[in-house]
């Protein structure tokens, strides 16, 4: 990664660091490395669960503050008083369990964590960490609800592989996420998606450009169960980004179902439909320098949605009616207009190549990125892939059989070519 110098807030800001009994508790070390590298006073509460995961004697020893965890200790006393707690100016919980979560929705106070929460005026920020079928039942939502109306951020949980094994929402946000977080909080930034990079102070050969990547596959839906997608799983869209943040540009992401995990210091827009998809490309393309559209986006979908139930079989759909969908990048206000346009064109077999070409120069592309989805050690699915870079008036560059990421930066390279 690129160094990336963050420009916290000058003055030492008081901070209560909440952590519980998940598995995510090791991330919350990091985290603390981070506040208290920004110069902040960091005192952290464990509850009894989370000792299982990371002892106190971390926690006390980066913090430079003993870690009390009863709140019958004599000392819980000194190190938590009525003062520190009235002026902390955040209250961090990072991992929150359900458990924690659904007592302080309830008011409990049966832990030193949940009386300071009950007794705090700072600020409380909750980073969620749990399985996707924790996250998604109904009294972990209501109680996420309860803390919202009542002040809190939640910090979403991000996508991927929990540690169960599973696949799905409830990744604790990674600490560095977190960490802008509060920054923006403590420089009461806005948190608008368009000004999560905020005043972070990039160098690299791309600091100062705006990039819009595309990345994942679109869903279309049929009923409320089913949708028609692809095999697009949103690795290469999101080895650019990466690639464009380590040259230090301000990146974002419109993501189209993607199985990834989210990056930190990039900002990404969750989509479903290709029309979502185009709703969020419209949107920041007037703030972008450079738009690299690799999600593969439906040429179709539905036209007549089930949106309430199941289509059943009984009912015998024979046909469904497909309606294209958008030419988004066709359709942009200000087409072009000093913006360098890249689109991506999977196409099965070398045969078509040349079908990538008239796409280029229909559409009026900078740069067109060719991949051959026939072949099964590419492309979907594969941390691999082999392309050809095509832009008008010069001659084309092959990337044989690679990673992902290695296209990526030889695809950034292109980049950088055309800005110049
Ligand atoms: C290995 C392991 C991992 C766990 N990870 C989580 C987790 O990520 N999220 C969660 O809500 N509970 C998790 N639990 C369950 C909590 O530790 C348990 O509900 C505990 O009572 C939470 O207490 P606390 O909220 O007071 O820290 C885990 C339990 C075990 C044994």
């Amino acid at each position: 990664m690129a160094f990336i110098s963050i420009g916290m807030n000058n003055s030492r800001k008081s901070i209560i660091l909440g952590v519980t009994g998940s598995i995510a508790a090791y991330k919350a070390v990091d985290l603390l490395r981070l506040l208290t590298s920004a110069g902040h006073d960091v005192r952290v509460l464990q509850t009894e669960a989370s000792l299982r995961f990371v002892g106190e004697l971390t926690f006390q020893a980066l913090s430079g503050h003993p870690v009390v965890i009863d709140q019958f200790d004599p000392r819980s006393e000194s190190v938590f008083s009525h003062i520190d707690l009235a002026s902390a100016d955040i209250m961090l919980v990072a991992p929150a369990t359900a458990g924690t979560i659904g007592k302080m929705a309830a008011g409990l106070a049966d832990n030193l964590l949940l009386s300071s929460y009950l007794a705090t005026k700072a600020k409380v920020m909750i980073c969620p960490a749990m399985n996707q079928q924790m996250w998604n039942h109904p009294a972990v939502r209501e109680n996420i609800d309860t803390l919202k109306r009542r002040g809190a951020l939640i910090i979403e949980p991000g996508s991927g592989e929990l540690a169960c094994g599973d696949e799905g929402v409830g990744r604790m946000a990674e600490p560095r996420e977190i960490f802008e977080r509060v920054r923006q909080h403590l420089a009461d930034v806005p948190t608008s998606k368009a000004d999560v990079h905020g005043d972070i102070n990039r160098s690299g050969s791309l600091a100062g450009v705006r990039v819009l990547v595309t990345a994942g596959g679109t869903r279309e839906p049929i009923d409320s169960v089913r949708y028609i997608t692809n095999r697009s799983s949103g690795r290469m869209g999101m080895e650019l980004a990466e690639a464009a943040l380590d040259r230090g540009a301000r990146v974002t992401i419109v993501a189209a179902n993607c199985s990834t995990t989210r990056i930190p210091g990039i900002t990404q827009i969750d989509v479903e439909t290709a029309e979502e998809l185009e709703t969020a490309v419209e949107s920041e393309y007037e703030s972008c320098d450079v738009l690299l559209m690799a999600a593969a986006v439906s040429d179709y979908k539905v036209s007549d949605i089930m949106t309430m139930g199941k289509i059943e079989r009984e009912e015998s759909v024979s046909n469904l009616k497909l309606v294209p969908t958008s030419d988004i990048v066709a359709n942009l206000k200000n087409n072009g207009n000093g913006r360098v346009r890249i689109g991506f064109a999977a196409e099965h077999g070398e045969e078509n190549r040349e079908r990538a070409r008239r796409k280029l120069l229909d559409k009026g592309l900078d740069m067109i990125v060719f991949n051959d989805i026939s072949r099964a050690d590419i492309g979907f699915e594969s941390s691999d892939n082999e392309i050809t870079i095509m832009a008008p008036g010069r001659d084309d560059i092959f990337v044989e059989k690679t990673t992902k990421r290695e296209c990526a930066e030889r695809i950034m390279d292109q980049v950088e070519t055309l800005i110049a």
